[in-house]
């Protein structure tokens, strides 16, 4: 064999292990979730206030995070994909929107365990007894598919622009605080970017927790 072959060999070996260690160590980042936009934070959303809530938190993060708005994703698509969700809805009549329920519902197994934070975005001031307990029960029908329950939670004031409202919203409203508030419907905004920005940065303390202990898990496992 001519050493000019075994040059040719050597280098050829080489190349292959430096492609071969390239892989590795992306497959490695892959499974320790340090890849770009492994956590979804999820909206869900009518007239934007939730949107802009969802927004702030993201700026409060401060890392990579996919921001998906419940109307446009794929189900099970979503929830395979991703290793860490937070999730967060406005609350109309009482209720949180039925797309994220549905989504919650159905991917329950796929979910479990990584749903690491929820926020709701309402009208009810939680300074009361009676708004506590009502914001309690939101909660309680957002959380219902949940097999763990998010480590955490908070609310947060949203906003009614009068003129922006559908025909039906609208009339709803009117309804509902001239019989509830004893008082005319008028456009308020409750919303507070300072106090989503620090719920973001608390959500970022709790993931970088949550992708050490993958990291952990896994390095152990191929360990043994
Ligand atoms: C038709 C309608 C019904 C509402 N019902 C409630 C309610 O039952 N409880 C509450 O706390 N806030 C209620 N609100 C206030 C909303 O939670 C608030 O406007 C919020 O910003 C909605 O989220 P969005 O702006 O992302 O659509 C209601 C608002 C609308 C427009």
């Amino acid at each position: 064999m001519s050493s000019d072959l075994i040059s040719r060999r050597g280098f050829l070996l080489k190349a292959a292990l430096s492609l071969a260690a390239l892989n590795f160590g992306c497959s490695i980042s892959k499974l320790t979730g340090d890849r770009a936009g492994n956590t979804a934070l999820i909206y869900a959303t009518k007239y934007g206030a939730t949107r802009d809530t969802a927004n702030w938190i993201r700026n409060g993060i401060n890392r990579e995070v996919d921001l998906l708005n419940i109307e446009d994703i794929s189900y099970t698509g979503t929830a395979k994909d991703y290793d860490s969700f937070i999730i967060g809805s406005g609350v109309w009549i009482g209720g949180v929107h039925n797309r994220l329920l549905d989504f919650l519902t159905s991917q329950a197994d796929m979910l479990d365990g990584k749903v690491m934070a929820s926020f709701i975005v309402c009208g009810t001031d939680g300074g009361t007894e009676s708004g506590k307990k009502r914001i309690n029960s939101y909660f309680d029908q957002f959380h219902a598919p949940f097999k763990k329950m998010p480590l955490l939670s908070d609310y947060f004031g949203g906003r009614i622009i009068v003129e922006k409202l559908t025909d039906e919203d609208r009339e709803a409203l009117i309804k509902f605080y001239r019989t509830f508030l004893k008082s005319k419907l008028t456009s308020w905004d409750k919303t507070d970017p300072d106090k989503a920005a620090r719920f973001g940065k608390d959500a970022a303390r709790l993931l970088s927790k949550f992708s050490n202990e993958r990291t952990h898990v896994i390095q152990g496992g191929s360990a043994g």
